[in-house]
């Protein structure tokens, strides 16, 4: 119904791909994928979220940003068809030891 996939690399995050089927978005699935990564990079001490989005893709933007991403940079071409890509991200500055604060 939904996937997530994602590369960790060195203190960063990175998302490549996340989507839900149609029928099962607005749901809350993705937004229960991306908060497991983000308690993985949490445990891990990791730094940073960042992914890539379609200037076009204004749903996903607006999902992105719903959890608490920021716009940081554009990668103009990103795409295969030309289209720029937004660079979104999202700090987890000192996150191991807010990890294992909230553990305690
Ligand atoms: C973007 C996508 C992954 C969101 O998946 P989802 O399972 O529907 O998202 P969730 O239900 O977890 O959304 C959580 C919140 O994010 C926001 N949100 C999600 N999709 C949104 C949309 N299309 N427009 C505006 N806000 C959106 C909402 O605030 C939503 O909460 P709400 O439904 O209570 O209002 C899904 O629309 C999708 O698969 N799109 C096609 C693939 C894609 O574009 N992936 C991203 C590539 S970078």
């Amino acid at each position: 119904m939904a996937y997530l996939f994602c590369a960790w690399q060195y203190l960063d995050l990175h998302v490549l791909k996340v989507a839900t089927c149609p029928g099962f978005r607005r749901q809350g699935l993705a937004q229960r994928l991306m908060e497991s990564a983000e308690a993985f990079v949490a445990r891990e001490g990791g730094e940073t979220v960042t992914l890539e989005v379609r200037q076009s893709n204004t749903g996903a933007q607006a999902f992105y940003l719903n959890m608490g991403y920021h716009t940081v940079g554009v990668r103009p071409g990103y795409y295969a068809d030309g289209e720029d890509g937004l660079v979104m991200t999202k700090m987890f500055t000192n996150s191991k030891a807010l990890y294992d604060e909230s553990s305690r």
